[in-house]
């Protein structure tokens, strides 16, 4: 059952083990990425890496060894005409195969020096692109809700709670439930103005401050989102708030509980979250 305590040495574990690593390979593991091949891509690193002695960690534990590379599967980078994509100390190659894999270790991991051929070529000036920076398909992007995509290793529970995961429930297990609702019908309440000023025509600002108002909506929901899973996982281990409860609260708490099967949240004109009934 999670807690503070065991969040925050989670937290700590993955801090600690991390600093170990000094170079991140990250392979698109995703289903666009893995039809083209980036599993074989991915198994290619491990037995290279593995064949010419050098230190690497598939997963971030106590095991990796000083200066490791993390060889990591991520999820879709929405690049997915290029795959597989294979990102070395954030540069970006594209197409990869398992037969680059090698000139890759060589070439990037072991001197720093990058491979050309297998950067994105722009076909609109020919130039190859070094990274995400330089590739017009990701030059105009802001991403919020997966910008974490491409960094964390969606599969490391350890390295989203080093990120910032769970602190929200941390909050919650400190404030207690109610709290914890006030937080959400705020955070709801304050989202649905900005949506209802939107769908009523009533934003009179520019493109740019509609923009902006739009991704901090977005933020908002992604953290409206977090709170819902957070307040999932409170659910299902729904005694972590009972021995401090007197049965008077505990009846509060049920009533409360009723609350959030009520609550609806939008997202977009298309998408819907649901609060899962707590019980
Ligand atoms: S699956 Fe790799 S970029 Fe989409």
């Amino acid at each position: 059952m999670l807690n503070t305590k065991k969040i925050t040495k989670i937290k700590e574990e993955f801090e600690k083990n991390y600093k170990n690593i000094s170079q991140r390979v990250v392979i698109c593991g995703d289903t666009g990425c893995a039809s083209s091949g980036s599993f074989k891509v991915y198994d290619a690193f491990k037995e290279q890496m593995a064949a010419r002695n050098l230190n690497f960690c598939p997963e971030i534990t106590s095991s990796c060894h000083e200066n490791s590379t993390y060889v990591m599967k991520s999820g879709c980078q929405g690049f997915c005409s290029q795959g597989p994509l294979v990102e070395v100390n954030g540069i970006l190659y594209t197409k990869v195969k398992p037969e680059d894999v090698s000139e890759i270790i060589d070439k990037t991991i072991l001197k720093g020096e990058i491979v050309d051929r297998l950067l994105y070529l722009n076909p609109k000036d020919n130039q190859r692109c070094k990274d995400k920076t330089e590739i017009p398909f990701y030059k105009k992007q802001h991403r919020i809700l997966l910008g974490d995509c491409g960094r964390l290793n969606p599969a490391d529970f350890g390295e989203y709670v080093a990120s910032g995961g769970f602190q929200g429930l941390i909050k919650a297990f400190q404030n207690g439930p109610e709290w914890t609702i006030n937080e959400m019908k705020a955070a709801y309440d304050e989202l649905t103005a900005v949506q209802n000023k939107i769908d009523r025509g009533q934003w009179g600002g520019t493109t740019d401050g509609l923009n902006r108002i739009t991704a901090d909506r977005t933020a908002k929901m992604r953290i409206v989102k977090q709170k819902l899973e957070e307040l999932r996982t409170i659910a299902a281990s729904s005694s972590l708030f009972n021995d401090k409860l007197t049965p008077a609260q505990k009846e509060a708490d049920a009533n409360l509980a009723q609350k959030y099967s009520e609550y609806k949240v939008r997202v977009d004109q298309k998408y819907w979250f649901e609060i899962a009934t707590m019980k």
